[in-house]
């Protein structure tokens, strides 16, 4: 196990902290870690999703893993919504397919394979997203700003975006700055939360 794993499986990197740069990007060999019942228990990504999601959305689960929380929000947005579900890594996207087309969900669901530094969604879902989520990923990210702006140009007007990061990897002063970053791009912060024992914070696009 590396050094700084957290209970949940997200594994951090000191030396980057301290110089500014990304974390580790989380394994795809280790992602059976983020489709566990201990995180079901702590996580509850069924009541996350009653909270912000309603029928018809169009929802953003950016660095969706293998999708545990995606199947819960195409869940709450039914079959006339939508959920995006992006990720990095091929193999995170083909997991995210295997784990819901059982169960009926992959309808709902556009898996999008993005560029590290990169959103890169066509320009049709500009303006589009009700709610976007970016759960234990940004850390990850090597430019969060510009994250931020593309999420910022994807959301309706009103629209939302959820930020939790991992305690035991990010620090209450690296949280603060990745909130700042989104309040650059144009979000404003609506309420800092603690989500279970992690850190999160809810912005909403004016
Ligand atoms: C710790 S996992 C969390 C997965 C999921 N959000 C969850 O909590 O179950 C981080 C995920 O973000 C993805 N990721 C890392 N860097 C990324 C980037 N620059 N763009 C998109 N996805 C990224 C990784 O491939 C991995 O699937």
């Amino acid at each position: 196990m590396p050094r700084n794993d957290a209970p949940d499986g997200t594994a951090g990197s000191e030396r980057n902290q301290r110089k500014g740069r990304a974390h580790d990007v989380f394994p795809s060999s280790r992602a059976r870690h983020l489709d566990s019942r201990l995180r079901w228990i702590l996580y509850r990504p069924d009541r996350l999703a009653d909270r912000y999601i309603k029928p018809g959305d169009k929802i953003l689960d950016f660095g969706c893993g293998p999708g545990f929380f995606t199947r819960e929000f195409a869940k709450n947005t039914g079959e006339t919504g939508t959920v995006i579900a992006v990720d990095l890594q091929e193999e995170m996207l083909s997991l995210l397919m295997k784990n819901l087309e059982p169960e009926g969900l992959m309808p709902r669901i556009v898996t999008h394979q993005c560029k590290p530094d990169s959103l890169g969604l066509s320009p049709e879902w500009d303006g589009r997203i009700d709610v976007a989520f970016a759960i234990f990923v940004v850390h990850e990210v090597p430019d969060a700003s510009k994250l931020f702006r593309e999420i910022s140009s994807l959301l309706v007007p009103r629209g939302l975006l959820f930020i939790a990061e991992p305690p035991f990897v990010v620090s209450g002063k690296e949280f603060r700055s990745t909130v700042e970053k989104a309040m650059d791009a144009g979000l404003a912060k609506v309420e800092d939360r603690l989500y279970f024992l992690n850190r999160a914070a809810l912005l909403r696009k004016p």
